[in-house]
């Protein structure tokens, strides 16, 4: 383990459709980038071959930006982090050959890393409103593409305990969105109309799965979808009349069926620790919820700062960090892994 206590790391992320790019220095984020791409929104969901061209164009005025607001010289970093996946294919071939070509030419150590495990380790980042969870701990890790509750005993041991068996609960607040004629990324928006909503108005039923920790939401897309067109016929404006009580109604079914399965987690391990992670939780209703959880159930709760929570290039930098003092480098040689698991 390297005892170094100055480290400055500058990270890569380029999973999905925004190009986030951060300098930490030690577990202390110095900047941290994002450049969002519009144009995705219009197609109702990420268009592939679009996100990996806007990131083509963002990397470098991005990068450029980073060292800038972090008033250090690209001579002073000691590694480039960068996200080797899971992710979009054409999105991190742009961000691993940006960090190798960048690593290669100040000659610093390669660090690549996993998005789900930095979304996890965003928690460790040191910033006065946020607070490290000890180990072992639970975290319920809600993305637009995974949902898992995962037991963490280290920086690096991470065993996934139950995960989604069809949609990421992303997906679900993304597709009823779309259904209810909302534009893309739609979950923000189910968050914003719900909080003028009721969410007993509508009742949507839970779905079963055989692995009690496993999550579904397929099932609830689709009695969403029905509902609202058995509604729609009866009251072509059924949407707009309703549209705050339907979108608090998913999200309460939403959840509850979080809630379910980490109170069932809880039970199972008896790690009364619990954090989330994911762009899902910044959901307020989600957070609410496990705030609620502190005195009802005796839970000790962990929610991250909101700008840690979305696809950002900060969690990256802090896994590189944790890597760097392992020494834990990778070579040239490294690929992106689309489908990269723990
Ligand atoms: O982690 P993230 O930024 O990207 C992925 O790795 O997927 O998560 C994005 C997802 C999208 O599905 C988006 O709709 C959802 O997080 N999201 C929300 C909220 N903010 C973002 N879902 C519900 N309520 C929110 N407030
Ligand atoms: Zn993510």
């Amino acid at each position: 383990m390297k005892t170094n206590n100055s480290t400055y790391i500058l990270a890569i992320e380029s999973s999905c459709d925004d190009t986030g790019v951060a300098i930490l220095h030690n577990d202390k984020v110095l900047c941290n980038v994002v450049a969002n791409q519009e144009i995705h929104s219009q197609y109702g969901g990420v268009v592939p071959e679009l996100a990996s061209r806007a990131h083509q164009q963002n990397i470098v005025p991005v990068v450029a930006q980073a060292l800038k607001q972090a008033g250090i010289d690209k001579k002073q970093l000691n590694a480039i982090a960068f996200t080797k996946g899971p992710g979009l294919m054409g999105s991190l071939l742009v961000g691993s050959s940006f960090a190798k070509s960048m690593a290669l030419a100040l000659n610093i150590p390669l660090i690549g890393v996993n998005h789900m495990q930095a979304h996890i380790l965003a928690h460790f980042i040191n910033d006065d409103s946020q607070q490290k969870p000890p180990f072992p701990f639970l975290c319920l890790t809600i993305s637009g593409g995974h949902t898992q509750i995962v037991k963490i005993t280290d920086h690096f041991t991470m065993e996934v305990i139950g995960e989604t068996i069809d949609d990421a609960v992303g997906e679900a607040f993304d597709k009823s969105a779309k259904i209810l004629g909302l534009p893309y990324p739609g979950g923000p928006l189910v968050d914003k109309h719900a909080q003028l909503g009721n969410p007993n108005a509508y009742i949507f039923t839970k779905p079963k799965t055989k692995n009690s920790l496993d999550f579904s939401f397929s099932g609830l897309k689709t009695a969403i979808l029905y509902f609202i067109q058995k509604q729609v016929k009866e009251n072509p404006n059924f949407i707009e009349e309703n549209l705050n009580d339907i979108c608090a109604s998913i999200q309460f079914t939403i959840t509850t069926i979080l809630m379910d399965k980490l109170k069932k987690a809880v039970k199972q391990t008896g790690i009364k620790h619990i954090a989330i992670a994911g762009g899902v939780s910044a959901n307020s209703e989600i957070r609410k919820v496990l705030k609620k959880a502190e005195n009802k159930y005796n839970w000790t709760t962990y929610i991250p700062k909101f700008e840690y929570t979305m696809d950002n290039a900060a969690m990256i930098g802090i896994v590189g960090y944790y890597k760097y003092l392992d020494e834990q480098f990778d070579d040239l040689g490294i690929t992106a892994s689309a489908r990269m698991k723990f």
